[in-house]
């Protein structure tokens, strides 16, 4: 197969682990005889600094003309962030815009820990059980995050207000997405919400229970928000399945879902739209580790192989870099993010020599 691809690689972490994940990339790509052509381009309040746009013109052009599109985490500590005004800064400014251009609705975030990985979870291992398999699916360019911000006067009575809006058809599309997933898999689909105050929860309610008619197949639960925010923690497993989410209580939930397999570092997404898709780490540009070389890439290399999954259609590809991923764990590797003293087995490497023992098992593999 032939693709170009665009590489964003962001601020922070963000050229770190790209820099693993196109590594992985690149052996895949000699052993299963595809050709990628990778474009750079900037992106992030680095290009903002140097560029004058987080997400500039020909930055644009390159994802227009890309096949699929690698982004990197974006953003700075907070006090930086300062320096760019509001409407520039990385979120406003180039991953909105971003989602919008490519109507990027559907955003695959996998939450898994096997059994065996238990240790790299804060929570008990008899609890973890046999593993944790969630399938976190959240609306990506729908409700708050894309309604009108409004701020009061400067002075006097201020105020602030975020308009939050769902559509029937931008709730029924990616609930859609997530009963076909849950067919697929065989697997039941957790519906979350806040129906007992938010109207656009309600309305998603009503628009989702009307779906799942349409899937008697398919074990129908739903859950309030809080309440899945709670069994996230007390007893993941009980999640397995599929979860479907509207955007921001799905920013929310995926965090947490890091947390609770060990690392934010463990998380990797896709961002599926109609015609172009792109692939991201599911976490920030995580500045308090920045340039150190110790950052976990397996969110960025797990983001390649949803990649190959979902967006080029090669599923090989993706167990191949799954089981070379798994394998280096296994084996007793982990990144500093997983490191715990307790377990003597465990040896801490950095970011470049994760990269490399994945590429490693991809070239053993026979
Ligand atoms: P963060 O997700 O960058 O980091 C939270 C914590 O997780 C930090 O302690 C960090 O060191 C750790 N962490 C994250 N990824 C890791 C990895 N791969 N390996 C090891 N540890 C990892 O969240 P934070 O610090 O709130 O945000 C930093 C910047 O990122 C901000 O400017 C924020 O706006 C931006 N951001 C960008 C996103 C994106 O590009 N899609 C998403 C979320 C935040
Ligand atoms: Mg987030």
């Amino acid at each position: 197969m032939e693709k170009t691809l665009a590489i964003l690689e962001g601020d922070g972490i963000g050229p770190e682990i790209i820099r693993e994940a196109v590594k992985v990339l690149g052996a895949v790509e000699r052993k299963y005889g595809h050709r990628f052509t990778l474009q750079y381009a900037p992106f992030g309040a680095q290009a903002y600094f140097d560029e004058g746009s987080p997400f500039p013109e020909k930055t644009r052009e390159t994802c227009d003309n890309a096949d699929v599109i690698i982004k990197g985490p974006v953003g700075l500590a907070l006090e930086e962030m300062n320096r760019i005004p509001p409407e520039h800064r990385p979120e406003i400014g180039a991953i909105l815009p971003l989602r919008k251009r490519y109507d990027t609705f559907a955003n695959f975030r996998p939450v898994r820990l096997p059994g065996k990985l238990a240790h790299f979870s804060p929570i008990r291992p008899e609890i973890i059980g046999e593993g944790i398999d969630i399938l976190m699916i959240r609306e990506l360019v729908g409700g708050i995050y894309f309604g009108a911000k409004i701020e009061g006067p400067a002075t006097g009575m201020r105020y602030a207000t975020d308009e939050c809006t769902y559509s029937q058809e931008q709730i029924r599309r990616v609930a859609a997405v997530a009963f076909e997933e849950a067919v697929k898999r065989s697997c039941g689909l957790f519906n979350i919400h806040k129906a007992n105050v938010l109207a656009t929860s309600r309305f998603w309610k009503e628009v989702v229970d009307d779906i799942s008619q349409a899937y008697p197949q398919v074990p129908y639960q739903s859950l309030l928000v809080d309440n899945a925010a709670y069994q996230l923690v007390r007893n993941p497993a009980r999640l397995n399945g599929v979860m479907l989410l509207e955007n921001m209580q799905g920013d929310i939930l995926t965090d947490q879902a890091g947390g609770v397999i060990g690392s934010l570092g463990l998380m990797p997404s896709a961002c599926i739209g109609p015609k172009k898709s792109y692939v991201e780490a599911a976490h920030g540009s995580a500045p308090d580790i920045a340039g150190k070389n110790i950052a976990n890439p397996y969110s960025m290399i797990g983001s390649i192989a949803l990649m190959f999954d979902r967006c080029l259609n090669l599923p090989d590809e993706a167990e191949e870099i799954w089981l070379a991923l798994f394998a280096v764990f296994e084996q007793g590797y982990v990144t500093q993010d997983l490191a715990q003293d307790v377990h003597a087995r465990q040896k801490t490497i950095s970011t470049t020599a994760f990269g490399d023992l994945v590429v490693e098992h991809i070239q053993a593999r026979s």
